[in-house]
């Protein structure tokens, strides 16, 4: 630890000289960056668009809470005056952790390269990974006061790894490689607040909109949604656990998960607890079990003992409302034209998850739990995730959208609003007009 913590400055002290001299020309220093994270109706996927290279382009990527850092297809179509492989023994490798030493023989190319250490970047959409080079090219973007975006700042030596184009496959369309914000020192949390000096933290808010665009900032707050509230005074706080094994499709030995994990203890349906295995909520040894956040779901996935138990005691729970046949790949689903409405979506039971005591829940209200399948039929947003799964519960992206997340990484704890649709307000709603 300590020996990590060293390195952490150390590190801190090369990135912050090598950005000198643009912060020396301005003189000015974010205390805060945005992305607008949008959703693709077709794979429900998040994206978020970065400018990277020289010239600039803007590279779309889909959006991964738990990915390791950033990587890009560097097979086709990538053009930089900037781009440098990362050499091995460098202080870069050593942050990055990796543990590959590469050749490349064909011409030098981005991602082909003598002497250059290398990652494993994976794809949790096709759970794939491959080895790839790390390099270093300028990235930039908009700075912000938490309540509009501000002026652009750019990160002339921003990591990231390349990836083949293969390693695209089941990402949406247009879509140029993985913006992870996991547990690492260079995913882009860490590496924007190791550059700007400022806080280890950020917050998420997801749109349940294809049409209006949810927000992710890099920073501490405010947080700030129309009309004018700013979500970091009111969180709900539980800590943030490590999987000490990797949940990647590809990872180093004795590598721990980038994912981001949280104690689930018990869910309770309509306040009454549903009755759970509960020695599979924690993680083993081995990394299998426990509770993770996840953006490249898009629904809820438990285990199979833990999902048939919640949906029998969600069943139970609406007896009055008539179950209809299940739609795929949900199953429990019921005649839509029985359930009212409310500020907080479809007028169902509450779904607690239930973390370090009774009184602190991650509460589940109906504009969460349902998704609306066809115009009478709504269904229980959660699918199920086989026997031993890796991972007993995935919180997925329906279940996230419209509550604002912060996950502060100096005390590795999450904080979480609950739905903000209760406060009149949604994740659409960060005022993305420049001041
Ligand atoms: C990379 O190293 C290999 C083996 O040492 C050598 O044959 C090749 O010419 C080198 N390629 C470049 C681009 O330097
Ligand atoms: C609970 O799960 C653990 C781990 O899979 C298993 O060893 C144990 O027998 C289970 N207990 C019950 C009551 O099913
Ligand atoms: C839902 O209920 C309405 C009213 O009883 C009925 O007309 C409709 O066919 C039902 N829909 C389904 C999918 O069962
Ligand atoms: C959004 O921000 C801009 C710039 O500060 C401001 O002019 C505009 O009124 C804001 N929009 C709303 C709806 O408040």
């Amino acid at each position: 630890m300590a020996l990590s913590y060293h390195f952490f400055l150390f590190t801190c002290l090369l990135l912050s000289i090598s950005i000198s001299p643009s912060i020396a020309q301005t003189s000015f220093r974010p205390k805060a960056l945005v992305l607008p994270v949008s959703k693709d109706s077709s794979t429900l996927q998040y994206l978020t668009p970065l400018n990277q290279r020289t010239p600039f382009v803007p590279v779309k990527l889909t959006f991964h809470l738990g990915g390791q850092f950033l990587w890009v297809d560097c097979e086709q179509g990538y053009v930089s005056s900037s781009y440098k492989p990362v050499r091995c023994r460098s202080a870069q490798c050593s942050l990055a952790r990796s543990k590959s030493c590469g050749e490349c023989t064909p011409s030098p190319r981005p991602g082909c390269n003598n002497d250059t250490c290398s990652l494993l970047p994976d794809n949790p959409v096709i759970n794939t990974g491959t080895i790839g080079e790390l390099a270093q090219d300028v990235v930039s973007i908009q700075s912000t006061d938490g309540k509009n975006p501000g002026r652009v700042v750019s990160v002339p030596k921003f990591l990231f790894t390349c990836g083949g184009t293969f390693l695209l496959g089941g990402l949406a369309n247009g879509v140029k490689g993985i913006a992870g914000l996991g547990r690492t020192r260079i995913s882009l949390p860490f590496q924007f607040s190791a550059t700007f000096s400022f806080d280890r933290k950020f917050a998420i808010c997801l749109s349940s909109s294809t049409r209006a665009n949810g927000v992710v900032i890099f920073g501490d707050g405010p947080y700030v949604l129309l009309p004018g509230m700013d979500v970091s005074k009111s969180l709900i706080y539980t800590p943030l656990i490590l999987n000490p094994v990797s949940t990647a499709a590809a990872s180093f030995e004795g590598e721990p998960s980038a994912d981001y994990f949280i104690g689930v203890k018990s869910i309770k349906i309509n306040g009454n607890a549903v009755k759970l295995n509960t020695s599979l909520l924690s993680i083993n040894k081995e990394g299998f079990g426990g509770t993770k956040i996840s953006t490249v779901n898009p629904y809820s996935v438990m285990e199979t003992s833990i999902y048939n138990a919640v949906i029998q005691a969600f069943i139970k729970e609406v007896e009055n409302i008539p179950s209809v046949a299940a739609i795929a790949p949900f199953g429990a689903c019921f005649n839509s034209t029985f359930i009212g409405s409310t500020r907080v979506g479809p007028a169902v039971p509450q779904i607690d998850l239930v973390l370090q005591s009774s009184s602190v829940f991650w509460r589940i209200f109906g504009a969460n739990s349902m998704v609306q399948v066809k115009s009478d039929v709504l269904c229980l947003g959660f699918v199920d995730g086989g026997f031993n799964p890796r991972t007993l519960i995935v919180i997925g992206g329906h279940q996230l959208e419209d509550n604002l997340l912060q996950f502060d990484l100096a005390t590795s704890k999450l904080g979480f609003s609950s739905s903000l649709l209760f406060r009149r307000t949604t994740c659409g709603n960060f005022n993305f007009t420049s001041n």
